[in-house]
């Protein structure tokens, strides 16, 4: 069933469990999620970038969504919009009938960030719609980086609570040392686990983590055995996910690994079988391997059987 982005989160956020955020821009990909979904037993927060948006249309989405909603009618599942950035973009999502969206105005400064997210807020509550925003850069920490350099990037706890006091928006991603794609860390992983809590504790909403992709080890090995190249590629641990889930994080945002699982299957079939052009033999192997990381994703967060 299509529900608010919050009945999802506030769940979680009572309960302390992480529900995975999957971002798709095809039909397989969503497919995969609701039948890991289905397999796991667990609400599920599909989400689209305005790029996906615009290969697939956003008519499109919310038709493919209402089918798949009504195929699994048991499981929760909001539609969500990944990193709005601006105004009409986030409306645009909300009257198509998006049940939740993010307004990214992170890189504005905090006076711009808040307006920005009110007006947003203001409008989407209106239609009972959720709003996500975002305080500091996703960007990685190096293990030599001053205390003062960290404070530029990383959310600052005391502004997060003045942030969500004043935009009552109702969840936050605060960055902590996350940053998309596949490679996230130069040496060592490390995230600010302590300022985490601390915006835990001052906010008292769920957050959210971005670029939360595990990366692992048999996803990159799958990957590299059919000649692709992931050299110095690096995702957040399994452990530090769960200690996100422990610090407050319930919504974990998660495509890089969809993507590689996905396309290390297609690799393999165009591999194996140089004369195969059915499109079906390279999806059905690449719905199941996606499927087979998010159900696994699912009992590391801990929504697995939440439903
Ligand atoms: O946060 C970004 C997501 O991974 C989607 O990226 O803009 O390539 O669709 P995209
Ligand atoms: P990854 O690139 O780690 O999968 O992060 C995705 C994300 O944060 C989408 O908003
Ligand atoms: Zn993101």
């Amino acid at each position: 069933m299509l529900v608010s982005g919050n009945e999802i989160l506030q769940k979680a956020h009572k309960e302390h469990y992480g529900v995975g955020a999957f971002n798709f821009v095809n039909f397989e990909m969503l497919n995969a999620i609701f039948s890991a979904a289905d397999e796991a037993k667990s609400p599920i927060i599909a989400q689209t970038s305005e790029g996906a948006i615009k290969y697939l249309g956003i008519d499109m989405i919310k038709a493919m969504i209402d089918v798949m909603a009504k195929r699994y009618p048991h499981i929760p599942v909001a539609l969500h919009l990944d990193h709005g950035t601006s105004f009409e973009s986030c409306k645009k999502a909300i009257d198509s009938g998006y049940t939740s969206v993010m307004i990214d105005a992170s890189h504005h400064c905090f006076e711009e960030n808040l307006a920005l997210t009110s007006q947003v807020v203001e409008y989407a509550h209106s239609k009972g719609v959720s709003v996500e925003a975002e305080l500091g850069r996703l960007m990685g920490i190096e293990d030599n980086i001053s205390v003062d350099e960290k404070d530029a990037v990383l959310v600052n706890p005391e502004e997060a609570q003045e942030f969500v006091a004043k935009s009552k928006v109702d969840y936050l991603a605060p960055a902590i040392g996350t940053s998309h794609g596949a490679f996230k860390f130069k040496g060592e992983p490390k995230l600010d686990f302590e300022r985490l809590q601390e915006v835990k504790h001052r906010t008292n909403i769920p957050l959210v983590l971005h670029g939360a992709s595990a990366i692992p080890d048999y996803v990159r090995d799958a990957f590299l055995s059919t000649g692709g190249d992931l050299k110095g590629s690096k995702g957040v641990p399994f452990e530090f996910l769960k200690e996100a889930v422990r610090g407050g994080i319930n919504k974990v945002n998660t495509d890089t690994d969809l993507r590689i699982a996905f396309m290390a299957e297609v690799r393999k079939v165009a591999n194996n079988d140089p004369t195969q052009f059915d499109l079906r033999k390279f999806f059905t192997p690449a719905m199941e391997a996606m499927k087979k990381v998010m159900v696994e994703r699912m009992q590391i967060l801990g929504s697995a059987g939440k439903i």
